[in-house]
């Protein structure tokens, strides 16, 4: 009897579990409706975004780049890149023949805990003093008759451009959260800590990190138009006729036909989105509660930690992993390297899910297959969810693109893509790829692609400063 007890109660369990899941299925996905409804949502808020007092969640930030790169730029160039979990010194000589890149120095440092949150004047300091033992290393030395070497700045966060080499910042995004810089100009704070240690520089131009990677993926081939990140932030940047930015208040340098719009689509904010009560709780213990929506619902800082409150709700409602243990409570146990593992297992599960479940959530003694099994089909959700809503971006971003037949129709796109979660996810992009094809049609996704830029914002952010600054000063 007690056998057949503790069977019915496994099977009951177990049905529990599958109805759960069924039941969030069908609340985090969307149907083709659905998606419809989020791409229509993006293409509108697009449009208000570009006009003068419209509102909208999406910044739509002119970056004032009206020079991009020809693959004609020499010289030598440091840029630093601030973005995601670290910062980047760079160094590029870039060479004789179009688009020839001689050589490349790539320096990773890691953003010590508390300069997350310290004053941004002691993040910038940071940044500063690594960036000139990295520069003293290459022969660069103090400026010379007055010249100093050119930086170049990828600052990956919502600024708004007065110029290229000029702007405030709006907010923080991402992990950072440090006071004295929000309304602030990031090139004169760098400028001011460069100049602290007796080490001034030129910082020639700050880009966003979408705006790099399509600089650099342009350096070598002139047709790319769309510059897209998924990494721990999402966002895009894309190429818009000028006399649609009707917010755009200085003339531009050259008066170009184009310019370069930072979308900062992790903005993002709509009824359209499938948030759940999870995704509200998340928010609201995040560093920015109720800013930047579709990044929390998509991007690499997130995913891991929305996949653990969801098996938090399993434990809590049906039982798994024998109820809610104490490390299962702890915010950010589970990262989205963690979840793209086990996501990506092909062990039937006893591998790396199983150690993951060991080390990181402390679950050793109560997990079963199936419910390794669920914890996989969990994971390949979050990301389905993802992908989808970041297929309705591309797909409304292509839209706004072909509007008034400026661009197109385009019979072949390419998006230059950066960022961890594109690099080594490989799950989700898949899914990325077949959510497109939903949203699109397969004729019309097929027709996109998507193109890894290794260390495009890095990059870019040098080749931009080759483009704006051609005179300077390189090691001696
Ligand atoms: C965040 C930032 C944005 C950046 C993105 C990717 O969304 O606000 O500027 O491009 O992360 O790093």
């Amino acid at each position: 009897a007690a056998g057949l007890l503790a069977l019915g109660l496994q099977t009951w369990y177990g049905s529990r579990k599958r109805g759960l899941f069924r039941q969030l299925r069908k609340q985090m996905l969307l149907d083709d409706a659905g998606l419809v409804l989020v791409r229509d949502d993006f293409c509108k808020q697009m449009v208000d975004g570009l006009a003068k007092d419209r509102p909208s969640s999406l910044l739509m930030i002119p970056s004032m780049v009206d020079i991009i790169p020809t693959g004609n730029e020499r010289g030598e160039y440091l840029a630093l890149d601030l973005g995601g979990t670290n910062f980047r010194c760079v160094y590029i000589k870039l060479g004789e023949g179009k688009g020839q890149i001689d050589d490349v120095k790539i320096e990773q440092c890691e953003i010590p805990e508390h300069h997350f949150t310290s004053p941004a004047q002691d993040l910038f300091a940071f940044m500063a003093d690594r960036m000139v033992t990295f520069a003293k290393k290459l022969g660069f030395s103090r400026a010379r008759d007055g010249e100093r070497p050119v930086v170049g700045f990828c600052f990956s966060f919502p600024c708004e451009h007065i110029s290229l080499n000029s702007g405030k910042l709006i907010r923080w995004t991402k992990k950072f959260a440090n006071p004295g810089a929000v309304g602030n100009d990031p090139v004169q704070m760098l400028e001011e800590a460069f100049d602290k240690i007796d080490f001034p520089v030129d910082v020639d131009c700050m880009v966003n990190d979408t705006v790099g990677v399509l600089a650099a993926a342009r350096y070598v081939d002139s047709s790319v138009m769309i510059g897209m990140i998924l990494g721990t932030g999402t966002n895009a940047c894309y190429v818009e006729k000028i006399d649609n930015v009707q917010k755009l208040q200085q003339t531009p340098r050259k008066r170009r036909r184009t310019m370069i719009i930072n979308i900062e689509w992790g903005a993002f904010t709509s009824k359209t989105l499938p948030k759940l009560d999870f995704d509200r709780d998340l928010d609201a213990s995040s560093t920015n509660p109720g800013a930047m929506q579709l990044e929390k619902l998509t991007s690499g800082m997130y995913l891991g930690e929305v996949t653990r409150r969801i098996l938090l709700k399993f434990a809590e409602e049906t039982g798994l992993f024998g109820g809610p243990v104490p490390t299962l409570q702890e915010e950010d146990a589970l990262t989205t390297p963690d979840t793209s593992k086990i996501d990506h297992d092909s062990t039937f599960f006893g591998g790396p899910t199983a150690d993951i479940l060991r080390s990181e959530l402390g679950l050793g003694h109560w997990q079963t297959f199936w419910d390794r099994q669920l914890v996989r089909d969990i994971v390949r959700l979050v990301a389905q969810r993802s992908s989808q809503l970041i297929a309705a971006g591309i797909a409304a971003l292509l839209r706004q693109m072909e509007r008034d037949g400026t661009f197109g129709p385009m019979e072949r796109t390419v998006v230059a893509v950066d960022g961890g979660m594109f690099q080594h996810y490989r799950a989700f992009r898949e899914e990325l790829l077949s959510a497109l094809e939903r949203i699109m049609g397969v004729e019309a996704a097929h027709q996109i692609v998507l193109k890894h830029q290794q260390d495009g914002s890095s990059m870019g952010a040098v080749t931009m400063a080759g483009a704006a600054a051609p005179s300077q000063v390189g090691p001696d």
